[in-house]
């Protein structure tokens, strides 16, 4: 049932192509986009106000993607909350706002009474769920399917590129209704996404340097990532999964917030992983490397075939990705952190598939 592979988590990293393109192919017919099941009219997109994507865990990491390309290309606000302190807190949403509840189970118990609150209080619901007729599905209004497949490791893979890449058609199909993106601008992200599989496939083939680079590194106590804009949103992902299948501390910072705290824990050794998929931020990037490097940090890059050249000086090891465009990268770039953590899991003698601690689906609180 693990189709040759040692674990279910390395088989369904390489799901990740197919799955990816399951999900992307039957919503995009003829260049035009066909978003089955979320009825949301461009009447209904002018007059929102607000939207909130509720969410935990890795599906919270891809919600944080979601905020940063739905403000992007909608030009609409959006707050991204983590669904056991949204449900609590007595959340201000009203019925001009709308809701994305995103979660592979559809039966996480925080974020079904997260997304009851929200429903209380007057807010259409548009859910990004896996699990076809979950509760999360049916209380939903809208929903949108990822075509994952079943997800057996603890550890989300899969399904997190599937969720980004339903984010990704959300916020083409509500920019364009809405006109803050033209046709020519939808149409060069899509063919952006449409190369995304095969982006991964390639990234698949070419694993043995994350490998060697975790077997020099596994003994790390504490590891840091860091990355600006998007690139941000995926480091918090890349230490979410080193944390619970490894069990190495680690922390996801913005990188400009360093110099605010943390780079006092930086010293010699300190192994400090840097995603830089972000064209606009990438000088940025570059001097906290030299920050962190200053301080005698060991850094790993990942970062675009074309920029590999410039930061082999500056780094320790550059791992690329192909040459995808920023906004779209991370559905991309998540796999090397995937592979990072798997790897460095497997060299530390862990339970891959089966953290300690952690349950598949979290339908308690
Ligand atoms: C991390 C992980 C969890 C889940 C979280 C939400 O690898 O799997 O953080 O993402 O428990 O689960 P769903 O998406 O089923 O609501």
């Amino acid at each position: 049932e693990k189709g040759g592979f040692e674990h279910f988590m390395m088989k369904e990293m390489y799901e990740e192509p197919k799955v990816i393109r399951d999900t992307f192919n039957p919503r995009v017919k003829n260049g035009e986009l066909v978003l089955d099941n979320i009825n949301i009219t461009k009447e209904d997109i002018e007059k929102l106000q607000k939207i909130h994507i509720v969410a935990c865990g890795t599906a919270y990491h891809a919600g944080v993607v979601g905020k940063y390309i739905i403000e992007k290309l909608c030009r609409i606000s959006v707050e991204v909350d983590v669904a056991s302190e949204f449900r609590y807190r007595d959340p201000l949403i009203t019925d001009k706002e709308l809701t994305i509840i995103i979660s592979q189970s559809g039966e996480t118990l925080d974020t079904l009474f997260a997304l009851r609150e929200a429903k209380k209080k007057g807010s259409r619901i548009v859910s990004i769920v896996n699990v076809v007729g979950s509760s999360i599905a049916r209380s939903s209004d809208d929903v949108l399917y990822t075509w994952a497949g079943p997800e057996i490791a603890v550890a989300s893979t899969k399904a997190y590129n599937t969720q980004l890449t339903a984010l990704y058609l959300i916020a083409l199909d509500f920019g364009l209704k809405k006109g803050t993106i033209s046709k020519q601008e939808a149409d060069e992200i899509l063919s952006s996404l449409r190369e995304i599989p095969s982006g991964i496939e390639a990234i698949l083939e070419d694993k043995e340097s994350i490998q060697k680079f975790a077997h020099r590194h596994y003994n790390a106590k504490s590891i840091f990532f860091i990355g600006r804009s998007l690139d941000y949103a995926l480091s918090m992902e890349g230490s979410l999964k080193l944390k619970e299948i490894s069990y190495i501390h680690s922390e996801a910072y913005a990188g400009g917030e360093l110099k605010h705290g943390t780079i006092a824990l930086i010293e010699k050794g300190t192994l400090v992983v840097c995603p830089m998929t972000q064209d606009a931020l990438f000088d940025k990037m570059v001097s906290n490397i030299r920050e962190v490097k200053a301080r005698g940090a060991v850094v790993l890059a990942i970062t675009q075939n074309r920029h590999k050249e410039e930061l082999e000086k500056t780094t320790d090891l550059v791992l690329t990705i192909p040459d995808v465009d920023s906004l779209v990268s991370p559905v991309l770039a998540v796999t090397p952190l995937q592979l990072f953590a798997y790897y460095m899991a497997l060299e530390k003698g862990c339970d891959v598939d089966k953290p300690r601690n952690l349950a598949k689906s979290v339908t308690v609180e």
